[in-house]
């Protein structure tokens, strides 16, 4: 089903701010809210995005950009006047960045969180949707992770992630802000960066297979997370949006697939999707270093609860999900 046919002409006219709309989940956001006929504006500092993520709207007539930064209360106010809908995206992603720099990792995603929300609440901004972390379930071993029960934070990004949701909630109490948080776990797909120190697993590897380097896995490769293709989120992100259930406003969703691949599992699914445009790519052996500090063996989400008040329902599984994304990555930065 297109996104026209799930959600018609909700979004028709309507007045978005998407930051952080020059990264990866934002761009796409913002790619499929001008589709839906939205008016879109996207405020971002280029930290970690990039101008050719939204080179192909640039001259969109619904497109607006607004080079600033969530760390600056009066560039939050301009990009929140006159909104009907904020998705906030942007942040310092990364658990390893916020480790080596964590003070920069709590003024973007804690002090401009503040602002953005303080921001929506002076404009009348009537839902903010935010991203969230599967991080925020931090040292709890309990599988599939329901909402309800989190553990202790392992990371200072952890910390900001939680944080955010405290201060949603206590902005829905205090100030009447309707907000929706969507705890991510692991998303991939289109224009997700594979550079830089900081670049996510799936990118990486497939950039390193597409060059014949072996991708090295931190550990024996059993760690098992619950992939989640960006299109599953974006659904995710357009249900929060538009639902009228009341049960669903003021809470915090799992947004993920619903089921666990190992890492090696996911090496080895790379290498079959990959070898049919190179074939040379099934030879590349897969190497392993020592496991990583800090990482937690296994993550899967219950999506029960989405599925339930938000009427969720992912579209795209690993398989599915990993095709669209290494066709993007062979067509576009090959
Ligand atoms: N990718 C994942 O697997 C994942 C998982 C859980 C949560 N999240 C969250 O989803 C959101 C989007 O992540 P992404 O993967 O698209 O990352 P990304 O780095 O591609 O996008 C983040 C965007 O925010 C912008 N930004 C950073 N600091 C800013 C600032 N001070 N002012 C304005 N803009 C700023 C960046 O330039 C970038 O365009 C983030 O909040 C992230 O924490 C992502």
């Amino acid at each position: 089903m297109s996104w026209k046919q799930q959600f018609g002409q909700q979004f028709e006219g309507l007045k978005v701010l998407v930051t952080g709309g020059a990264g990866f989940i934002g761009s796409n956001l913002v790619e499929v809210l001008l589709g839906l006929g939205a008016e879109v504006t996207c405020l971002d500092n280029f930290a970690t995005g990039f101008h050719y993520n939204i080179a192909t709207f640039k001259t969109h007539p619904s497109f607006r950009l607004i080079e600033g930064d969530i760390r600056n209360a009066a560039h939050c106010a301009e990009a929140c006047n006159g909104q009907h809908l904020v998705f906030h995206q942007a942040a310092l992603g990364s658990v390893p960045r916020s480790i080596n720099d964590p003070q920069t990792t709590n003024e973007v995603n804690i002090s401009g969180f503040l602002n953005m929300l303080v921001a929506s609440r002076d404009a009348g901004v009537k839902r903010f949707i935010y991203a969230a972390s599967s991080s925020t379930y931090g040292d709890s071993e309990s599988l599939p992770k329901v909402e309800e029960k989190i553990g202790k934070p392992l990371s200072p990004y952890a910390v900001t992630k939680y944080v955010n949701e405290l201060y949603a909630d206590v902005f829905a109490r205090t100030y009447g802000l309707e907000s929706i948080g969507l705890r991510y776990f692991n998303v991939f797909g289109r224009r997700q960066d594979p550079n830089g120190a900081y670049a996510a697993v799936i990118p990486k590897w497939v950039m390193q297979l597409l060059r014949l380097q072996s991708p090295v896995i931190n550990g024996a490769g059993d760690y098992s997370r619950d992939f989640t293709y960006v299109d599953n989120v974006i659904q995710a992100n357009l249900l929060a949006a538009t639902t009228k259930n009341d049960e669903a406003v003021n809470q915090v969703f799992n947004v993920a697939y619903g089921d666990r691949t190992t890492l090696n599992q996911l090496a080895t699914a790379l290498k079959t999707i990959l070898a049919e445009y190179k074939p040379a790519i099934a030879a590349v052996e897969i190497v392993h270093g020592p496991y990583r500090q800090g990482d937690i063996p296994h993550s899967l989400a219950s999506v029960e609860k989405a599925r339930r008040l938000l009427g969720y329902n992912p579209q795209y599984d690993l398989y599915k999900g990993l095709s669209e994304a290494c066709q993007w990555y062979v067509g576009n930065l090959v």
